[in-house]
């Protein structure tokens, strides 16, 4: 009795292991404990039972193997919780935690200069004024003094829209000035950022959709030198306090005077002819960059050894422009100014082909996040 007894023990074992080894969540490990230690028809309880029928000279054995069994699955069937608890599998979870593993994201490169411009502005009181891409021909041209037969309202260029014979979308963003001109009155100072379309075949500088951000100031008694400052003030915050600002005659129909703008290179121009001259205000028109610097880098990666990068067209607002928009030339006047994102990423940033900020590969945007 007492041999067969402890033989069906030691198999009792055996199957519990083999149970165990197939146990794979907490709901079965559940239902395995209950088959073995369950208290009304767990097996171990059974042979408890069975000892009733055993000589008392054999109990204490019997009793003792079943005993041994009891802690050998009650140890097992711990280590086996803990083991899936350990592997990721646990039997609760919080709800409230926040997750760890989630990957934290970031502007993309266009939007985080925009809204570095745009904070730089904000600074110096300027509101910012949104308007749409889908704009009125009249707007985008002719009140901005783009007369009807100007190359720039080339089919070749301008994307119109079927079935809206008078809207385009717009090729830039300064019919934002005529929009916010027609609705408020002087004196103002706003910019307005966004997207831009042209017929371009894309390529390393060109793009059909691209970013501008259009700056307008209108009020009495405003001229160049408020113009020139400004655009001083915003690019030494945004490019480095010692860059130097080159205006060169420009011309767009929209201002008068017209100015394109560069500025010194900040990375090989000229850093002590440059501040120099940016500590007394100024640098002459048509002064050299190379003029002003013996340090200049002939193979330097942002100006190509020029010393100087164009960023931005300016001028003072067009007397028939403000005319247009129902503001008295003779009374007020104004400067306006936009620059392409695209391009300030390119200068800042040295993105060399600006089709990669539109190729969403995260291990090139991800370095500016
Ligand atoms: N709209 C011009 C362009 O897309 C940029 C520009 C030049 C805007 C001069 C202005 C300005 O406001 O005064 O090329």
């Amino acid at each position: 009795m007492i041999d067969e007894l402890a033989k069906e023990i030691e198999g009792a074992r055996r199957s519990f292991l083999h149970e165990l080894e197939h146990v794979q969540s907490p709901e079965k490990l559940a239902a395995l404990k209950e088959r073995y230690l369950g208290r009304k028809s767990g097996i171990i309880g059974r042979y408890l039972a069975r000892l009733k029928g055993v000589t008392p000279a054999e109990k204490p054995v019997v009793g003792q193997e079943i005993n041994r069994l009891k802690a050998f699955v009650e140890e097992a069937l711990a280590g086996a919780r803990d083991a899936l608890c350990a592997s990721g599998r646990p039997q609760w979870q919080d709800h409230s935690l926040p997750a760890s593993d989630l990957p934290v994201g970031g502007f993309h490169l266009i939007a985080a200069i925009q809204r570095q411009i745009e904070e730089l502005f904000l600074n110096m009181g300027y509101e910012i004024a949104y308007g749409p891409e889908a704009e009125l021909e009249d707007y985008n041209f002719t009140k901005l003094n783009i007369p009807e037969f100007h190359p720039a309202r080339d089919e070749q260029d301008t994307f119109f829209l079927e079935g809206f014979d008078d809207l385009v979308l717009r090729t830039h963003t300064s019919p934002m000035q005529v929009r916010y001109m027609l609705d408020h009155r002087p004196p103002f100072k706003i910019i307005s950022p966004g997207k831009a379309f042209r017929k371009d075949d894309p390529d390393a500088t060109h793009s059909p959709c691209f970013h501008q951000v259009e700056g307008l100031l209108v009020d009495r008694g405003i001229h160049f030198s408020h113009l020139r400052g400004t655009l001083e003030a915003f690019c030494r915050s945004f490019y480095g306090s010692g860059i130097v600002l080159r205006f060169r005659p420009g011309y767009f129909p929209f201002t008068e005077p017209s100015a394109e703008v560069d500025i010194s290179c900040f990375l090989c121009g000229s850093p002590a002819g440059s501040r120099a001259q940016g500590q007394s205000g100024s640098s002459p028109a048509g002064s050299s960059a190379a003029g002003a610097a013996s340090r200049l880098d002939p193979d330097c990666r942002v100006c190509k050894g020029s010393g100087w990068l164009e960023i931005l067209g300016s001028g003072m607002v067009h007397p028939k422009v403000l005319a247009n928009c129902g503001i008295d030339p003779e009374e007020y006047s104004g400067f306006a100014f936009g620059m392409g994102i695209e391009r300030v990423a390119m200068v800042k940033y040295g993105v060399p082909d600006l089709r990669l900020l539109y190729e969403n590969d995260l291990r090139l945007l991800g370095q500016f996040g």
